[in-house]
């Protein structure tokens, strides 16, 4: 095979992996996931390969009802005087002017919220009888998860671990520092506002690490995030030696039924003892009164 011989089947193979390429790009779905946190701005990727300076394209939301999040006609647009923008979006979205003529139809999205998450659209109803760009945003709350000891009882040191706002829903476990999971509560789960609130307990025995970490994930975030507590050998000794409080405590109880016995027994012989002197009293009912200080001594113990 000559030189040119080998460019053809060379041009021919590049056509062949670059047209399948090109058309599966014509109808992604969804297979672009931009992840960002809250508060930052992200920009949302769509690109052709003309100018779009003359274009129309038209960015949406999905939803229940699908959203105008910014749309460009020729020139004019949701910033310039276009109208139906929705009101999540009022104010907080740019498209890129001087990148247009190389086909940049990216929009910038400013401080963007939880609420932002899901499915945009970047739509060109005039290419190609209208070609559809999709993809996915994820915008996460990811706040640290705080851990703390929560009870020292006589089964071992309870842990709390502890994530408030967090979204996506976080999945929360406990780990050793070797790293393995630990055997916890059912976790307790709540939403507002599109937020979770989720704390996971779990109870800790002496064992040769003090120390213990809570991992919080947050897989459609592709984020993970710890925090880790030390527990003080004493609280362990603590744990301990309540056993011994409470088997003292119980040694206690059958004291005290043993107390009563006795007091029953130094009250039974007290009256006998009162009689006894009542008894001699009465012989002595002549005497003077400086006996009397002893009975009442007696009465009073
Ligand atoms: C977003 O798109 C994916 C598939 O691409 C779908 O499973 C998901 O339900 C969509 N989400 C919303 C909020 O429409
Ligand atoms: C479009 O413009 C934005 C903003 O300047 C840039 O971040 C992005 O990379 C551009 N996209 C392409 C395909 O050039």
């Amino acid at each position: 095979m000559d030189f040119a011989g080998r460019t053809r089947v060379l041009t021919l193979t590049l056509i062949f992996l670059v047209t399948p390429a090109e058309h599966e790009r014509d109808t992604v779905q969804g297979s672009e996931v931009i992840r960002v946190s809250e508060g930052s701005d992200v920009i949302l990727p769509c690109s052709i390969e003309e100018s779009v300076e003359q274009q129309l394209f038209d960015w949406r939301k999905d939803g229940e009802k699908k959203k105008e999040v910014f749309m460009y006609d020729a020139g004019l647009h949701y910033n310039n005087g276009l109208r139906d923008q929705d009101d999540q979006f009022r104010g907080r979205v740019s498209h890129f002017p001087d990148q247009m003529k190389f086909g940049n139809a990216s929009i910038r999205i400013n401080n963007t919220k939880i609420t932002d998450s899901g499915n945009y659209t970047c739509y060109f109803p005039r290419i190609n009888g209208g070609l559809t760009f999709y993809m996915k945003l994820v915008v996460g709350s990811v706040p640290k998860p705080s851990v703390t000891i929560f009870n020292v009882t006589d089964s071992g040191v309870q842990l709390k671990c502890e994530v408030q706002g967090a979204f996506p829903k976080p999945e929360l476990r406990w780990k050793d520092s070797d790293g393995n999971i630990l055997d916890a509560e059912e976790p307790e789960i709540s939403e507002r506002d599109g937020r979770y609130h989720v704390t996971l307990q779990t109870t800790v025995t002496s064992t040769t690490t003090t120390s213990f970490q809570c991992v919080v994930q947050q897989k459609d975030l592709n984020h993970e995030t710890a925090s880790t507590i030390t527990v003080s050998e004493k609280l362990f000794v603590d744990s301990c030696s309540k056993v011994t409080i409470e088997g003292f405590m119980a040694g206690m109880m059958a004291g005290a039924g043993l107390l009563t016995v006795v007091q029953a027994v130094l009250a039974a012989f007290k009256f006998i003892r009162i009689s006894w002197i009542r008894g001699t009293k009465k012989n002595e009912e002549d005497e003077p009164e400086t006996k009397k200080p002893l009975s009442s001594d007696i009465i009073t113990v």
